[in-house]
């Protein structure tokens, strides 16, 4: 099965990818996680995607399409992939179109998380996230059961940098700018379904479930 989340900064992507890469056995590609792991390892593509990421912009997408080219590659990806953060441009969205293309990928569902400017703010405020498997919590909305400790693993949570209230106002005014277009790019596709991603993590993994089994049984 192959499916790619859209949505504003915040709006859920991470957390509705791992329900659903949880539920079908498919991995969860972030192209946010893949550079932030590569800007750990100050790797290349760490070194050159930093100074962008810190402030809010976006990476450039040579470097963006040649990484997702690479991971949908890998061995895991055989059987599909939930894909969270990209496309994020028109270029991106034309190079994925090829990919998918030249490997025979058919897309089961673009989902687009619709989520409103002040539920976007709170989420990205409280947002916490597990240094060594990645687990997304929030403070409020989704607590650890100890506080700071991931549930799953027991490794420290922190606040990433891109979180600040400078740099989000700066990811949000990009949304608006750059990604957002890509909504018309996708609309009119028949695998295309808004979400209304205002709502309980839950409840939209459900809908979501839903959507998934009528398009199957839609072939
Ligand atoms: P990336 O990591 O992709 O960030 P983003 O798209 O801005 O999205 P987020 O990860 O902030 O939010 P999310 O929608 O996943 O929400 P989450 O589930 O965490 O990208 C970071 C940077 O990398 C970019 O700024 C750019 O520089 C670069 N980059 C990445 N991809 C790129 C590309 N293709 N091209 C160019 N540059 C690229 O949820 C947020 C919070 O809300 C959490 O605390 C969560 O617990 C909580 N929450 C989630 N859902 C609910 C719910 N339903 N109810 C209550 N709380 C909820």
């Amino acid at each position: 099965m192959y499916i790619i989340l859209l949505g504003a900064p915040g709006a859920g992507k991470g957390t509705l990818a791992k329900m659903i890469e949880g539920k079908f056995d498919i991995p969860h590609l972030s192209t946010g996680d893949i550079l932030r792991d590569n800007v750990n390892r100050k790797t290349s593509v760490g070194n050159q995607a930093k100074d962008y990421m810190d402030n809010g912009k976006l990476v450039p997408d040579d470097i963006m399409i040649q990484m997702v080219k690479g991971r949908v590659l890998e061995e895991d990806c055989k059987t599909g992939f939930v894909l969270d953060g990209f496309p994020r441009t028109i270029k991106q969205a034309e190079a994925l179109r090829l990919i998918f293309n030249e490997l025979d990928i058919k897309i089961d569902a673009i989902f687009n998380l619709e989520v409103s400017p002040k539920t976007i703010i709170e989420r990205l405020s409280g947002r916490r996230t597990c240094r060594n498997c990645g687990a997304i919590y929030h403070i409020k909305n989704i607590p650890p059961k100890d506080e700071g400790k991931c549930d799953k693993c027991g490794d420290r949570l922190y606040q990433r940098d891109d979180d600040k209230k400078d740099v989000v106002k700066e990811r949000l005014i990009v949304y608006k700018a750059q990604t957002k277009k890509i909504i018309s790019y996708y609309e009119k596709q028949s695998s295309f379904c808004e979400i209304d991603a205002n709502r309980k993590a839950d409840e939209m993994f459900m809908e979501v479930c839903k959507s998934l089994g009528r398009k199957s049984r839609n072939g």
